[in-house]
């Protein structure tokens, strides 16, 4: 059976792009295979955070994960810092990839680029090392994620290969990412040349958002000049983007929204992206009110914890063996 791992950072409040990007998707792979979701949160440590924020969106983080229909049952829902495997293997993997390929990283590039030099964590650097041990823990065969984390996967699949090199061919599996058509990256709605980030209040639509807020947010997003409602990424990226939202949110393709939208002004085709998402976001923001009053989470988290910590000491085990150092309780 396939493995399948993702993971998302509670940073912030989560948006309609980690929704369409990478959370909504998470559920498809639960009959076919065996899947891994968890809450990246020691790499939330590596840029500034309050322990409150971190410690709140950890909770939120795991709600939003059930609310999106991942059952517990079939996928194994975890805290990344509840399994100590990952920074275990992250110990012995950092010394594997090396400083001038991390100094390339687009991520860092970016994210240290706003930063005083003095204020640049170790962390946000070796950050890739993190997450490559994330996804080799577990064996995974597939990563599904966000255009902006295709780096990251495929840095992981460089680290495997040179593990793999060195140690034998079995020692770790190399992954793959999974990008979805439709949706891999949206744009902020007030400048949609860029993503929509958690740190764009203006311009993202949250999950937590109140529904009128959501439906004020599509109504006065940027659109283009003319009238026609057209995917054109260059010329309307505006526009382009809402037809992306309504596209994924209904699980059709771009073609078939066009159509859907040929002879409706920018007022009426908004109003109906609008309701589109309400329809989507009402009754998942019910699922995770309630999930978050009754706590349903942290019986959820410990479990999967367990699970998690025996998959991944397998895993950990053999690269221990496989690295050389001696196992004190194996002879
Ligand atoms: P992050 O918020 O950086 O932890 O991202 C969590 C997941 O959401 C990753 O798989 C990202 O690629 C995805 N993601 C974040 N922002 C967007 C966006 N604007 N459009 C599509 N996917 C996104
Ligand atoms: N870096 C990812 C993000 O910012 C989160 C993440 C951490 C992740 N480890 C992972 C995603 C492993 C997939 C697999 O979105």
């Amino acid at each position: 059976m396939e493995r399948i791992l993702s993971g998302i950072k509670p940073t912030g409040n989560l948006t309609l792009g980690n929704y369409i990007g990478a959370l909504k998707h998470f559920k498809d792979f639960q009959d076919s295979g065996e899947v891994f979701i968890f809450i990246a949160d020691l790499h939330a440590l590596t840029l500034p955070i309050d322990p409150k924020a971190i410690n709140d969106n950890t909770r939120d983080l795991a709600a939003f994960y059930l609310a999106s229909g991942l059952d517990p049952k079939k996928a194994t829902i975890f805290v990344q810092s509840s399994v100590s495997a990952h920074a275990e293997l992250n110990a012995i993997m950092q010394n594997y990839l090396y400083m001038g390929e991390l100094s390339r990283m687009t991520q860092f590039k970016e994210k240290s680029a706003k930063m005083n030099d003095s204020a640049i964590g170790l962390g946000l650097f070796a950050y890739p090392v993190l997450m490559a041990c994330d996804i080799l823990l577990y064996d995974a065969d597939i990563v599904p994620v966000g255009e902006d984390q295709i780096q990251h996967v495929e840095i992981t699949r460089d680290l495997a290969n040179r593990i793999n090199k060195r140690y034998g061919k079995d020692t770790v599996v190399v992954p793959n990412y999974r990008v979805n058509k439709v949706g891999a990256r949206i744009m902020s709605l007030s400048d949609p040349t860029v993503k929509m980030s958690k740190s764009d209040p203006k311009g993202d639509i949250f999950l937590k958002d109140p529904m009128n807020v959501v439906r004020k947010k599509i109504m006065s997003a940027v659109t283009d000049l003319g009238s026609e409602v057209k995917f054109d990424k260059e010329n309307k990226p505006g526009i382009s983007n809402l037809l992306t939202i309504y596209a994924s949110i209904k699980e059709i393709s771009i073609e078939d929204a066009e159509a859907h939208f040929v002879g409706y002004r920018y007022g009426d085709f908004k109003r109906e992206v609008a309701d589109a998402v309400i329809a989507e976001l009402e009754p998942f923001q019910q699922r995770y009110q309630q999930i978050i009053n009754d706590k349903s989470y942290l019986a959820v988290l410990r479990e999967g914890a367990e699970r998690a910590s025996k998959i991944a000491n397998v895993t950990l085990n053999r690269v221990k063996k496989a690295v050389g150092l001696l196992d004190v309780y194996g002879e």
